[in-house]
Order: structure tokens, then sequence, then C-alpha cells
């Protein structure tokens, strides 16, 4: 596979998409390349020295939400990549590539699926937590036009039901590990900010302590 081809693809498609009103044009472009580096970097702990599927996941995670807001999204993103990919992939990266979005979003915990399948729903997951969600986050508070303390009470009142629904998704031990270093990094940020949107300074006593 041409993958700098591919790559160029995704980005005619998808950089000019806004696919969310709450989030910025060329969103599911980005988040597609993080997903396709966060798979193999995920496959390289998982299965060392088998990269096989490398090419394929990165493919797939390129497309992996092109058709969003058309639900269930990955069933139809399966049906779309097919005609988008014919003149860059054989029929049977094509149907890989498919498969993997195809089964996205549906995290069963399956004991059917591909160690493939299971990597790629984990990389897209853990792309949408760390700064990433901070990032949306913010996006979606400028979006409503609310005010700083909306996002503050958001991170108090609801996060971690959030964070916990969530991570009874993931399928493997280092995706939870990954996943809980990302939200103690959110909920450190979140515990700073509600600080600061109250006009309070943060460890104001260890920072006078030590000068
Ligand atoms: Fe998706
Ligand atoms: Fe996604």
């Amino acid at each position: 596979m041409n993958m700098e081809a591919i790559r160029e693809l995704a980005c005619k498609h998808l950089a000019d998409r806004k696919a969310h009103r709450e989030r910025e044009k060329g969103f599911i472009f980005y988040h597609g390349e993080r997903v396709g580096k966060i798979a193999v970097a995920l496959r390289e702990i998982l299965l060392p020295g088998n990269s096989a599927k490398d090419e394929i996941m990165k493919a797939a995670a390129h497309f992996h939400d092109v058709a969003k807001g058309i639900e269930p999204h990955g069933e139809y993103g399966a049906v779309l990549v097919k005609e988008i990919l014919k003149d860059h992939c054989s029929s049977h990266e094509i149907d890989e590539i498919a498969e993997l979005i195809f089964y996205h979003q549906k995290r069963k915990k399956d004991p059917d699926y591909s160690e493939f399948i299971k990597i790629f729903q984990d990389a897209d997951m853990l792309d949408h937590y760390g700064t990433i969600e901070i990032w949306m986050n913010f996006h979606y508070y400028a979006y409503m036009d609310q005010p700083i303390g909306e996002s503050v009470k958001f991170y108090k009142e609801h996060f971690d039901q959030h964070a916990a629904d969530m991570k009874n998704l993931l399928n493997f031990d280092v995706s939870l590990a990954i996943f809980e270093d990302k939200i103690r990094f959110i909920k450190s940020f979140a515990d700073r900010m509600s600080c600061e949107a109250n006009g309070e300074i943060y460890q104001l006593q260890k920072i006078t302590e030590t000068t």
C-alpha cells in the first residue's frame, strides 16, 4: 500500500470536514492520524515483532470515522471505505480495513474479535483522553458560549462517572494503564483549573514556602 497516497486521500476527504458542531474542522482527520499511531504503539507492546497489519490499521484509522454523523458510523464507514480505497488497495486489504472500521464502535469484549480489532478499538478510545480530552472540552464550552465555571462543574460532577464507564470498555491491561495515566493528568489539570477559575492561586502555600 502507498501509505502517503492514502494519507493524502484522507486529508482530501476529511481535513476540511466539520463532523461535529462543537469540534474544529478537520478533527476526524487529525484524530484518525493519531489513532493509527496509537494502534501501532499498542501493537508493538502486545504483539512485538508482528508488524504485518500495521499498514492496515493505519489506513483503517485514517477513515474509521469517515461516516461520523450517519449512525452507526462504523458500519456505514466500512461500506464507504471500500469505494474510497478501491484504486489504492487490493480487495483483500480493503476487506481487512473495512472489518476494523466496522467493529471499532462495537466494544463488547467479545473473545471472538481478533487482537487487531481489540487494539484498534482501544487506540480509538485512548485518543479521546489526556490533553485531547481537554482540547475537546474547551472546544465544546467555547462552542456553547459558556463560562469556564461550566467546564469546572463538568469535571467535578460528571467526569469520574464518564471515565469509569469508558474504562470498562477497554480490552487490554496496557490500555488501562495508559488510560489511567491520562485520567490522572486530566484530574490534576481540572483541579488547578477549579482554583484558578475561582481567582485562587494554585498551591500558593507551597510556592511561598520555597521562596
Ligand atoms: Fe468512531
Ligand atoms: Fe474515532
